[in-house]
């Protein structure tokens, strides 16, 4: 329960609160928020009426609203005249509170203290996040991140957004409140596209947090799973006997080279089979598909499968000279199997 005493539970922040008092030109970095949303997304700054974050290109840059459109508006992410609700939503976020501690929606590691209703900025100890439920700070393993908490009141409804923990993931703000959902289905194994706000193949989404469920089966020994998205990432099933391993390790070959399930092995990524990301780790450049007898290539740009062609009926994909050949090179990687 929330202690009373702003020295007690919050002892480092306690003294944070009183010599961190310059609220008004608090620019943080804001880029930790904008990984989560797609380009060009507007974000109402928390706390503000006139004030909103863009992200482009993963940066987000504070903006303010002036002049006859004083106010920002989070539906139509644009600078209006007036704002209905502003009382509610555009107001500080301690109004009418007293002694007590309130998130900072755009960072984990930072909080408001309410004294009256007037937000005294604070941050958590290095790798401690804010929790408003305990109104403590915690060490990161204890507190899921709250970077997202109440989020959803300085964005338009309908938004998606990222959820780190896992691709298959995403959050989608309902009537002010973030719900996730899940992209698979029991047919399709999908991840969520941030940038066109769908769930897509896997192997068309670059992803940094794989999803786990359903990876390991119980096992004696370790055994290493592909990560069912890309052809160089895989799993490593630890040896729990009766149970399976529900958290397993992720990780990924050298690149260039591909991860072989059949021979728990990596290697050379025109002698495996594999009909995931063949781009990832690859750049931009084109690489043999596994479909189509080696017929056909794939378009790689900044490491994602953007096409995949054929190349005339007699002729054969090359890596090395990037074309089609009369001469078929890479019968390890091709014989289709889906
Ligand atoms: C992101 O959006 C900005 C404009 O907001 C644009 O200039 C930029 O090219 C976009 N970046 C990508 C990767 O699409
Ligand atoms: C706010 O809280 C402080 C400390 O708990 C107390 O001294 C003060 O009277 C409170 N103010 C109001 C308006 O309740």
């Amino acid at each position: 329960m929330p202690s009373r005493n702003a020295c007690g539970v919050l002892l480092g922040a306690c003294l944070l609160v009183f010599s961190l008092l310059d609220l008004s030109t608090a620019d943080g970095d804001y880029s930790e928020l904008c990984r989560l949303f797609k380009n060009g997304t507007n974000i109402r700054k928390p706390g503000t009426c006139n004030e909103y974050i863009h992200c482009s290109d993963g940066e987000g840059i504070l903006k303010f609203c002036e002049g006859s459109t004083p106010h920002y508006d989070r539906s139509s992410q644009k600078c209006v005249k007036e704002v209905s609700n502003s009382h509610l939503y555009c107001g500080n976020r301690c109004e009418g509170r007293n002694g007590t501690w309130v998130s900072d929606p755009t960072e984990c590691q930072r909080y408001f203290y309410c004294n009256e209703g007037v937000p005294l900025e604070g941050t958590c100890p290095m790798g401690q996040h804010f929790d408003e439920t305990s109104q403590a700070c915690l060490h990161r393993v204890d507190s899921h991140c709250v970077d997202v908490a109440n989020i959803c009141e300085i964005l338009p409804d309908k938004t998606k957004f990222r959820y780190e923990d896992d691709c298959d993931y995403y959050y989608e703000c309902k009537s002010l409140k973030q719900t996730l959902n899940k992209c698979s289905t029991t047919k399709s194994k999908l991840y969520f596209n941030v940038e066109t706000g769908s769930c897509m193949a896997r192997n068309l989404v670059a992803c940094t947090a794989h999803s786990k469920s359903g990876v390991c089966s119980a096992t004696s020994s370790l055994v290493y799973k592909s990560d069912g998205a890309t052809c160089r990432g895989y799993f490593g099933c630890k040896p729990f006997g009766t149970v399976a391993d529900l958290d397993p390790i992720w990780g990924q070959c050298a690149e260039g080279l591909f991860f072989d399930e059949k021979r728990q092995i990596c290697a050379k990524a025109t002698d495996v089979v594999c009909t995931h990301n063949r781009c990832e780790g690859r750049g931009t450049m084109l690489v043999a598909s596994s479909r189509n007898y080696c017929h056909n290539y794939i378009e790689c740009v900044d490491g994602v499968e953007v096409a995949e062609h054929t190349c005339h009926f007699d002729h054969f994909f090359d890596e090395v000279i990037q074309a089609c050949s009369s001469k078929i090179i890479y019968d390890n990687c091709c014989d289709e199997q889906e």
